[in-house]
């Protein structure tokens, strides 16, 4: 099967694809999802083999607005959740709650009582779900453990002969996946750091907690996904967190390989002499999570041995950036 790119005057050939219980990848604010019909545990298992994914990790239900949210969410969350909605949706705000037991299959949920709820903000993928008339499942649309697509040639890259269609509507905007916040717990609790901040979340609910900075190899994380590598490149990644001492980084790895891809900032770029393969990240963080997954893939198809991508200082913007740089160096940074 040739995996088809179809654009936004093609949504309704997308909708009968899912509807048949194909696969189609979808675009969205933050990163393209892999979509399938939500209420066919059958199709939801295809989703897990066409990535790769292990089946203990449950996937988000995007919806066109809350209306569908409350045919399968618990209602007692309804005032709490619909706070949030209101300030925050469409947008990249993934909110798990409890779910009306039996509305939702294991192979969503990931046998838990819990289920994950996103509307995204594109229009095309609001007129998808629309037209097709029920929810769809979406994780990234990307091989299990590579870093999250931001582009359809992405999608086409890691999943081509493996999924149906790719509705294609261009670059994403912000490039990091959504915030995931959990309300089933006392103290609402971020499992997973985004472009809707802590600050941002606190004022809507008071207190919350960040869980996403705890999570280690033996620990069972709260967000299942976020115990498996991610976002790695065949390259080693390595965080470079002074600006200045790209040079000196440069200097040491050049002993041992001439494969060295540089990621950061024009700013920094334009500093470097050497004459190895460069990715811009713009010229701060928030440009800076959007590139970074684009930068990643593109350092890794010219077979880099290392990549040194910039680290920015700890800000409320800088958490998703940060959270994802490091998972995809394994933690690795440069010292002297
Ligand atoms: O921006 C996004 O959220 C993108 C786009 C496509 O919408 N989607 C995305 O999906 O990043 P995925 O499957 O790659 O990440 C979903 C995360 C995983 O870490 C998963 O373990 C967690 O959310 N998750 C889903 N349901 C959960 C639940 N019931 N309890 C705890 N964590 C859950
Ligand atoms: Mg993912």
């Amino acid at each position: 099967m040739e995996t088809v790119i179809l654009n936004d005057d093609q949504i309704a050939q997308a909708a009968n694809f899912l509807a048949k219980g194909k696969l189609v990848a979808f675009p969205t604010e933050t990163v393209y999802g892999l979509g399938a019909d939500a209420t066919r545990p059958d199709i939801v298992k295809d989703v897990y083999a066409a990535k790769g994914r292990p089946s203990d990790n449950p996937l988000i239900v995007h919806v066109d607005g809350p209306e569908m949210v409350w045919q399968y969410a618990d209602l007692d969350y309804k005032p709490l959740a619909e706070k949030l909605m209101k300030r925050f949706w469409p947008g990249p705000l993934t909110i798990i709650m409890p779910i009306q037991p039996g509305t939702l299959s294991p192979e969503v949920t990931g046998g838990l009582k819990t289920a994950a709820f996103r509307m995204p903000n594109n229009q095309v993928t609001l007129s998808l779900i629309k037209q097709f008339g029920k929810p769809i499942v979406g994780p990234s649309a990307n091989t299990s453990g590579k870093p999250s697509p931001t582009e359809a040639k992405h999608v086409y890259h890691d999943l081509n002969g493996k999924i149906a269609a790719i509705l294609d509507d261009g670059p994403t905007k912000i490039g990091v996946e959504s915030t995931v916040i959990d309300l089933s717990v006392d103290i609402p609790t971020i499992l997973r750091p985004g472009m809707v901040t802590e600050d941002d979340l606190i004022e809507v609910l008071g207190d919350v907690r960040s869980d996403h900075h705890k999570v280690t190899q033996e620990e069972i994380p709260k967000a299942p996904g976020m115990k498996y590598k991610h976002y790695a490149p065949n390259a080693q990644v390595i965080i470079i967190d002074n600006q200045a001492d790209f040079e000196s980084a440069i200097a040491k790895y050049s002993q041992e390989t001439s494969k060295i891809g540089i990621l950061a900032t024009d700013q920094v770029l334009n500093q470097i002499s050497e004459n190895y393969p460069k990715f811009s990240l713009g010229k701060d963080v928030i440009t800076a999570s959007q590139h970074l997954f684009a930068g990643l893939r593109e350092l890794d198809n010219s077979q880099m041995d290392y990549i040194l991508a910039q680290g920015f200082p700890d800000t409320e913007h800088s958490a998703a950036y940060t959270n994802r740089l490091n998972k995809s160096a394994g933690q690795q940074h440069y010292t002297k």
